[in-house]
């Protein structure tokens, strides 16, 4: 679950409604809150969930409820209320840690803290990257809050800073898919590094949609009208590294004119997604919608995430020779492709992960209120 999980630091002022931008319409307001019964209540209506699924957290923008005079205090609540295994993964402390499960090795990532390549949470996920080892966890998942690709408006190029500073080293080391969230929506990306497709490039999955107070996103930066300015979306933690596109369609411009040849699907619906690992190279993503029942023909998107460890080798220098021409990368295998390969092939190892990446956000307040 990657952060944003309760909206307690604006629940009382907004009366459990929320509003789209919290700065403009309480100018005032000295601090965010930090409304514990909030949170306890949430624990309450979690409970049915998570007394059955284990649950691992990672801190978002409205976890930081900073508190005190200056505000100086920050994350009490999430720090408080959650237990990760930071020790057990060498990082000793909540805000990035990782974990095995399944088959796949995660890593949680903090937005929120220093994520330079000079800090300490750069340093220590070198370290944990390095010491992943592909026959017992051959997946490589990772997860933060903010999206790095992103072609909704709403959070635009927020976080290029992060991606500027981390991307290369996560791409080194072959991580397969990274889910995020703080986008109130669906998205999922082609494989792709320094917005160029690449066949080596993890899968980035928005998914967002697990519902909120604040309503779903639905413009497209590439809508007409809809480009944010560069002095837009500003992030709530690290620096602004707004800029415009060096090549492709978009080259010169801070926004595409169309969908972005890196964004494979986008939908504004509230959903939630299962990944099943088939094995160490075919694992199965399906997002549904919440709407829709499990029936056929139900999901709303489905693709096979296919792992290539003999072509996309583990690399220790810098990639950047590596990104393929243009027209020539392939994103993830077709359902049908993919398929055929699983049916035939040797299936030697065998795992189900069902992964609660279903609640991003917090869920919708008048679901709250009725439970
Ligand atoms: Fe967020």
């Amino acid at each position: 679950m990657v952060g944003d999980m309760t909206y307690a630091n604006q629940y009382r002022s907004t009366g459990g409604k929320g509003v789209p931008c919290f700065s403009c319409s309480f100018p005032d307001a000295p601090i965010r809150e930090s409304y514990q019964p909030r949170w306890d209540g949430w624990g309450r209506f979690m409970e049915p969930i998570t007394s059955k699924i284990p649950l691992m957290v990672i801190e978002g923008n409205h976890e930081i409820e900073p508190q005190g005079h200056g505000g100086e205090v920050t994350f009490a609540s999430y720090l408080a209320r959650f237990a990760v295994p930071s020790e057990e993964s060498g990082s000793y402390t909540k805000f990035y840690y990782s974990f095995n499960a399944g088959g796949i090795h995660f890593i949680m990532l903090g937005a929120y803290v220093d994520y330079n390549r000079t800090g300490a949470q750069y340093s220590w996920l070198e370290k944990d990257l390095q010491r992943v080892d592909r026959r017992v966890t051959p997946w490589v998942v990772a997860a933060w809050h903010p999206p790095w690709y992103n072609s909704y408006s709403s959070h635009y190029q927020e976080f290029e800073c992060m991606r500027q500073e981390m991307e290369d080293l996560l791409y080194r080391h072959r991580v397969d898919i990274v889910f995020s969230g703080h986008v109130h929506a669906y998205e999922r990306m082609n494989r792709v590094f320094n917005y160029i497709l690449d066949p080596c490039g993890p899968v980035y999955i928005t998914i967002g949609d697990g519902g909120n107070i604040e309503k779903i996103d639905i413009d497209h930066a590439d809508d007409p009208g809809k480009c944010p300015s560069p002095g837009d979306n500003h992030p709530e933690f690290g620096g602004v590294c707004h800029q415009n596109f060096t090549s492709g369609p978009a080259k010169g411009k801070f926004c595409w004119d169309r969908q972005p040849e890196w964004s494979a699907y986008r939908e504004s619906s509230f959903g939630h997604g299962i990944l099943e690992v088939v094995n160490s190279t075919y694992a199965l993503w399906t997002w549904h919608r919440n709407q829709d029942t499990y029936g056929e023909n139900s999901v709303g998107d489905q693709i096979y995430i296919v792992r290539q460890p003999d072509k996309c080798l583990l690399q220790t220098t810098s990639a950047s020779s590596l990104n393929c021409p243009a027209g020539r990368c392939p994103s993830a295998m077709s359902i049908s492709g993919a398929h055929r390969a699983v049916i035939s092939g040797q299936l030697f190892w065998k795992v189900l992960a069902i992964m609660c990446v279903v609640l991003i956000c917090t869920v919708e307040a008048h679901a709250y209120q009725h439970s």
